[in-house]
């Protein structure tokens, strides 16, 4: 594809998650999960401990925003801002795929910028399958954890996208081994990536085998990307496009069925996203299994606004983790993996018909309960 042609299709997956409705329509399944209330929480809000460990870095809070853009000069702009507020309060930050700044020196500043505004923070680096599945992807690895001295690289998997959109590069031949080449080789950990359609136990199992490090789940019930490719099949009146991206708009694993999936199939690090949309969702995220919770959209909305409005909205999100922990008496993120809740619904089935126990998480003890 032309280099300009990249830059444009970036320009144009910003603009449509900004300005259309691209969200999906089956639920993430966080209604379905309920933490239980400790109306004694024993505990003093104000001491909470919400640090842990990312890849290497001290983190404030178990959280990053979501790898989303690059490669133009608004994106340059926006990753700016949100690599100075995720410097700020001390969290975690991906950039978009690099496929335009390794193709296109000229373009790498839209990227760098992120570790220029953000010198402490772990900042991952971002590729989709097709570029390190070419002859030179190891390479091309390298360039993008180069570009930004990434503390890991995110591989994306976009096989939905792919499939229903113009340009789609749809030869996921032999990628498990090819990402495994890359990440046994690569001087930073690999960790892999949904973009909205989630991954499974089997597919989680299938990395850990070949040396990733951490899955992203990225899973249904946020930004559809089926969705997004809707509106630019609209644009170009291609009525089979358009289809696709109709019949897929909610094809996938829902969030938090992935999130239970992937964090009792492996020992991988467990990123929750796809629909988080507030504190309450990462504090259900953790209390299941994952080690740190996401978002995209609703960040790049805010910062659309400028650098206060998108670190107020973080910020709402980061107290909001804490009063959940609060109100179910954790002191830190262990206690928050071992709090008690209840799983109904949709995803109580979709859990039992997997061979799961839903009901295991429903009487369990946190270290700090067991003395009172
Ligand atoms: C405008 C936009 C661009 C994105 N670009 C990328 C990308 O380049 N690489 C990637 O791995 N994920 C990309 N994503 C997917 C997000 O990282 C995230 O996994 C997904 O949007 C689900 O999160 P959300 O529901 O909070 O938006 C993008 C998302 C948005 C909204």
């Amino acid at each position: 594809m032309p280099k300009n042609q990249t830059a444009k299709r970036k320009l144009s997956h910003i603009q449509t998650s900004l300005h259309e409705q691209v969200q999906s329509h089956v639920p993430t399944g966080f209604d379905d999960v309920r933490l239980i209330h400790k109306a004694l929480p024993e505990i003093d809000r104000a001491k909470i401990d919400l640090s842990t460990e990312l890849f290497g870095h001290e983190v404030r809070a178990p959280l990053i925003i979501e790898s989303m853009t690059g490669g133009t000069p608004l994106a340059a702009k926006i990753n700016r801002t949100l690599a100075k507020v995720a410097e700020k309060l001390g969290i975690g930050m991906g950039v978009g795929s690099q496929r335009a700044g390794i193709e296109d020196e000229k373009l790498a500043y839209t990227y760098r910028v992120a570790r220029e505004a953000a010198p402490s923070i772990p900042i991952f680096a971002n590729l989709g399958c097709p570029q390190i599945s070419r002859e030179d992807g190891l390479e091309r690895a390298n360039k993008a954890v180069d570009m930004i001295d990434a503390t890991g690289l995110f591989i994306h998997l976009n096989a939905l996208q792919e499939s229903v959109q113009f340009e789609g590069e749809t030869d996921f031949n032999e990628m498990t081994s090819r990402i495994g080449k890359i990440a046994s080789a690569l001087s930073v950990p690999v960790l892999v990536k949904e973009t909205g359609a989630g991954i499974s136990m089997e597919t989680a199992r299938a990395l850990e085998h070949v040396s990733v490090k951490g899955i992203n789940v990225s899973g249904l019930g946020g930004t559809s990307w089926a969705g997004v490719e809707y509106y630019r099949a609209r644009a170009k009146r291609d009525k089979l496009q358009m289809e696709l991206g109709t019949t897929f708009w909610d094809w996938g694993i829902p969030t938090v069925p992935s999130i239970v999936e992937v964090a009792n199939s492996t020992n991988l690090k467990v990123f929750a996203s796809g629909g988080v949309r507030n504190g309450l969702h990462i504090a259900k995220a953790i209390a299941l299994g994952a080690d740190y919770g996401g978002l995209a959209l609703p960040i790049l909305k805010s910062a659309s606004s400028g650098e206060e409005a998108a670190a107020a909205s973080l910020t709402i999100v980061i107290e909001e983790l804490k009063n959940a922990m609060f109100l179910t008496g954790c002191r830190n993120l262990n206690d928050l993996q071992k709090a008690p809740l209840v799983i109904t619904g949709a995803t109580f089935q979709w859990l039992t018909q997997r061979g799961f126990d839903p009901g295991k998480y429903a009487t369990r003890t946190t270290e700090s309960a067991k003395g009172t």
